[in-house]
């Protein structure tokens, strides 16, 4: 199966973009391991997830219409932006892909996407974090974070996806938003209950 996938992608990516591409699953499959996620289901994710990052945007929009999906105004200004969902099409259509869960992690690595799951996390982390994408201090820190909390580093690496949307002047699709949100939530909560139980301890001691 890998084999079969590297063969197709030498035809539709360019160098550059499989080093991309390998490097996501290399990431994947780690986070995975530390997260105790299924690894070849992540390894699988991240191998897949660009498949369709070279289509036409005409294609994206037709295949994209054409599988029902609910488009975004800003999808369609940027049909690029639909390449994760096509991505996931192209898994299933040519590679046979029918777990759920893998498929939705292809669709989710660009935007997120509230309520994600734990392997959606990872191969969205992956893909803006993997050691292609550069070693600025503010990208070491985000993957310091990613090896400790999911939530928190999904959220801001969202934010950090919003800086560059914001000075470079492009549009902001509002699922990045939503996915912001819902991840900051999750991590505070983590937070809070911390605290909370860190408190109870000092009261355990004082009741001791
Ligand atoms: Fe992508
Ligand atoms: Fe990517």
């Amino acid at each position: 199966m890998r084999q079969q996938v590297l063969a197709w992608l030498a035809d539709n990516v360019p160098a550059s973009r499989l080093q991309h591409i390998l490097g996501v699953e290399q990431m994947a499959i780690a986070l995975a391991r530390h997260y105790h996620l299924d690894e070849e289901k992540a390894a699988r994710a991240g191998l897949m997830h660009d498949l369709a990052k070279y289509f036409k945007p005409q294609k994206l929009l037709q295949m994209a219409q054409a599988e029902g999906l609910e488009l975004d105004p800003v999808d369609i200004a940027n049909p690029h932006l639909l390449h994760a969902n096509v991505s996931a099409i192209v898994a299933r259509e040519q590679f046979g892909i029918k777990d759920e869960e893998v498929l939705q992690a292809i669709k989710n690595h660009t935007l997120g996407s509230p309520g994600m799951d734990l392997l959606s996390c990872i191969v969205f982390l992956a893909d803006s974090l993997e050691p292609g994408r550069g070693s600025t201090t503010e990208l070491e820190k985000l993957r310091q974070i990613s090896w400790q909390e999911l939530h928190k580093a999904v959220w801001k690496t969202c934010d950090y996806s919003l800086k560059y949307l914001l000075d470079s002047r492009c549009l902001i699709h509002p699922r990045t938003i939503k996915t912001r949100n819902w991840a900051m939530e999750i991590a505070d909560r983590k937070q809070s209950n911390q605290v909370k139980s860190q408190k109870s301890k000092v009261k355990n001691c004082f009741l001791e």
